[in-house]
């Protein structure tokens, strides 16, 4: 018998994309899971209204409101029990977690970083790309872990960069991909068949070398050339 759906905290800044994507794909039942809240640290996000849209309770919580990083994540792991969070998934939410957070979620704190990490960690990935010239960009999915953008890495997509491609159409591309990756990745959370263990990755009960890897072609992700396991 399959579990009850999985309850999902996500954490936003911003335009809500991602969330928007998730949402979609839980209200398809293609995904066994229900975006229990949403969280922003912003109060003019626009995810804010994709969630309230789709009768997702949301909570605000801004820096001026809680100054310091402590009592900041404090209310957010109120606000994430409130929720009765199985799972957090970070999907553009502007801040560094403190570590008495993530250690109280380790294993069950998801974020999407728009690079092939462990390359271009931090901001602005997609002129960086473009200025070194390189000739693929793509995403990641990772567990959350102190180091920013460093944790265990779950899933990659690579997206082909073209020759006049600029951050507009680079970064339309790239978000294209995290629409389909971060769902399926939070689809083998709620199926039970991802983990952290000892800080490595397992899926399907065996320990990944490398980040699942897909290419992004014409919309869709291609073969699932999955890692080897070790
Ligand atoms: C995404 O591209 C994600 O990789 C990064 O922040 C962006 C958020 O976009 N962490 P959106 O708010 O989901 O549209």
């Amino acid at each position: 018998m399959s579990r009850d759906a999985l309850r999902l905290v996500v954490l936003i800044s911003g335009g809500g994309t991602n969330l928007q994507s998730i949402i979609d794909r839980t209200q398809s039942d293609k995904l066994n899971a229900v975006v229990a809240g949403v969280v922003s640290s912003r109060a003019d996000a626009f995810g804010l209204e994709r969630a309230e849209r789709a009768g997702i309770p949301t909570a605000v919580l801004t820096a001026v409101d809680h100054p310091d990083r402590e009592s900041y994540d404090q209310a957010l792991a109120q606000c994430v029990a409130d929720f009765d969070a199985e799972l957090i998934a970070l999907a553009g939410f502007m801040r560094i977690l403190t570590a008495p957070f993530v250690d109280a979620y380790s294993g069950r704190l998801l974020n999407i970083h728009p690079s092939l990490l462990p390359r271009y960690r931090g901001m602005n990935t997609y002129r960086r790309v473009l200025e070194n010239g390189d000739p693929v960009h793509g995403t990641s999915v990772h567990f959350v872990t102190l180091d920013l953008d460093a944790g265990p890495l779950i899933a990659q997509a690579r997206v082909a960069v073209r020759d006049d491609d600029d951050e507009a159409s680079l970064s339309a591309r790239v978000q294209a991909t995290e629409h389909i990756l971060y769902p399926r990745v939070i689809g083998w959370c709620a199926d039970d068949r991802l983990c952290m263990h000892d800080g490595r990755v397992s899926l399907d009960g065996e320990y990944l070398s490398g980040p699942v890897q897909f290419d992004y072609e014409d919309g869709v992700l291609k073969p699932d050339t999955r890692a080897t396991t070790t």
